[in-house]
């Protein structure tokens, strides 16, 4: 989530008080980029408009409940959980004055066969639902039924109109309140919660009244309030609620805010292009290979000469490296161990891509990874910590900053990412071989720049295949592309034997590549026949 926040660039929130309260527990906490804009209500399904065959359905299911049907109905409808404080309701309406004699109370609270199958919450919600009734004799009053379908849904509702009645929500908290809305759309006045959603809803649609859900004495009275009110009072909310759902709460207009705040965005955006060019070998491939080279590649002289010998046979298979290296640094490495030179270069731990024998920059993932990217801020703020030392100037990239660990009092990678969350900055921290660690945008990693690719050359995950070793690796392994961990790896790599989906070989340094190909059956389809016939 933190992350999430992090790369986002619009953050849409249903409330003002999810804005203010609920995000501000986050590091990533920046209201700038914030903004409110509630959901919306089907107006096809909630309207006061007579469903003459579904309203006396669910009327049919209240009636066995109820003494005499003729009262203003005050209904709850929600969840069996202990959150939604029902029994407060109930409570208030046995111990106020005058309100079982004014009107009827539905608990609508899901579906149920027995008590005891239902969750420990649920269950005592009911019990104290139960105790209630019967300490004050509440039979012929209050309904509990058992079934309803999502179609009564707006029928209970429009009931609560044609009856002069409440619809009641007095939950402990209430974040946003979606059946406040649907209740108003349908003509039902409403009790609601102060709490964040319900203040915004009364706000906008001006059709009830707002209780502290603590206070059981407040909610009979506002009930009393809203019951005695005159008609043309609870008339004036029942068709506020109309008015204003339909003004505030619309699909449309939600849609219609969405996307203009979108266009906004993309205006911002757009130098970053995902345009093809179509005569990159990449984009005939049908598979890629991308492999870490330290320790991966590099190795094992004979298996890196078999491995070669594959990729060259198979016309199909585009081939990248994945480096921590530079990128020049990477071409040096790969010719001197006489590796076929890639088609797709990720560097400098995925902050930097390259194409092809002209090593064409990549220059829309540049501007991607740009985002919220302060080098210098960072590496003040990283000045304070002992046992972290730069690395070599080469090794200083616009997008990757590097340190080398050394001594007793070396920070871990939760003390380095607090240090950069306190500060307000962005980045992500990877270390590798207890010995390397590498300071990236918050939008950059090997395993960043393989879903670029993926996305950009239209490769499905399936199709593509992932090996590395050690810890700048792991943001790959972790993709939903094909994954395998060469026998060699280092520890910090441990962990992910518990992960679904990632080959651990038993071969070593390339050798584990090829045997990872074999696993997946990744290589070479269309010409298998000839190897097949020599195998037993
Ligand atoms: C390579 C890079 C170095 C980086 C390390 C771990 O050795 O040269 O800068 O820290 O990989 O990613
Ligand atoms: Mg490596």
């Amino acid at each position: 989530e933190e992350f999430a926040l992090s790369v986002a660039s619009l953050v849409v929130a249903s409330t003002r008080q999810e804005i203010a309260v609920q995000y501000s527990h986050y590091d990533n906490h920046h209201t700038k980029k914030m903004i409110q804009l509630p959901p919306g209500v089907d107006l096809g399904r909630f309207s006061p408009t007579r469903d003459t065959e579904r309203d006396r359905l669910a009327k049919e299911r209240l009636q066995p409940f109820f003494r005499q049907m003729r009262k203003p109905l005050i209904l709850a409808l929600c969840r069996p959980d202990e959150r939604k404080n029902v029994p407060a309701l109930l409570e208030a309406y046995a111990t106020t004055p005058g309100l079982r004699e004014k009107a009827n109370l539905a608990l609508v609270l899901g579906n149920r066969d027995e008590f005891s199958k239902l969750s420990a919450g649920a269950r005592r919600v009911f019990y104290d639902l139960m105790s209630l009734i019967d300490k004050h004799d509440l039979y012929g009053l209050v309904a509990l039924p058992k079934h309803h379908e999502s179609a009564d849904v707006p029928a209970f509702y429009r009931l609560v109109r044609q009856s002069g009645g409440i619809f009641a929500n007095v939950a402990l908290t209430e974040p946003f309140g979606l059946t406040l809305i649907e209740a108003a759309a349908c003509g039902a006045p409403i009790l609601a919660t102060d709490d964040g959603g319900p203040q915004d809803i009364i706000k906008h649609c001006k059709n009830g009244i707002l209780v502290d859900p603590l206070d059981t004495e407040a909610i009979g009275q506002a009930l009393n309030k809203m019951l005695d009110a005159s008609r043309d009072r609870w008339r004036r909310w029942s068709k506020n609620g109309i008015t204003n759902v339909h003004k505030h709460y619309s699909w449309e207009g939600h849609a219609a805010k969405y996307l203009k705040k979108v266009d906004t965005l993309s205006r911002r955006f757009k130098s970053h292009t995902f345009e093809l060019k179509p005569v990159h070998k990449l984009s005939l491939a049908e598979r890629l290979l991308v492999c870490d080279i330290d320790n991966t590649l590099t190795g094992d002289h004979e298996a890196l000469g078999k491995l070669g010998e594959a990729i060259a046979k198979d016309p199909k298979l585009a081939f990248g490296v994945a480096t921590g290296r530079h990128i020049e640094s990477a071409r040096k490495v790969l010719r001197e161990w006489g590796v076929p030179m890639p088609e797709l270069f990720i560097t400098s731990v995925g902050s930097e891509i390259h194409y092809g024998k002209k090593l064409k920059k990549e220059q829309s993932w540049r501007k991607h990874i740009d985002h919220r990217w302060d080098r210098e801020a960072i590496v003040q703020t990283l000045k304070s910590l002992p046992g972290m030392r730069l690395q070599p100037a080469v090794d200083q990239r616009e997008h990757k900053i590097s340190y080398t660990l050394r001594g007793k009092n070396r920070p871990d990678k939760a003390t380095i990412v607090k240090a950069l969350r306190h500060a307000d900055l962005a980045a992500n921290v990877i270390v590798s071989h207890d010995e390397f660690v590498d300071i990236l945008p918050i939008r950059a990693s090997k395993g960043h720049a393989v879903r670029y690719i993926a996305l950009k050359w239209g490769l499905p995950f399936e199709n593509i295949l992932v090996a590395g070793d050690s810890g700048n690796d792991e943001a790959m392994l972790t993709t939903p592309a094909q994954a395998v961990v060469v026998g060699n790896y280092s520890p910090e790599l441990g962990p992910l034997k518990k992960r679904h989906g990632i080959y651990f070989a038993s071969l070593p340094h390339a050798g584990g590549i090829i045997e990872g190909l074999h696993y997946y059956d990744f290589i070479n389809h269309d010409h298998k026949g000839e190897e097949d016939e020599k195998s037993p």
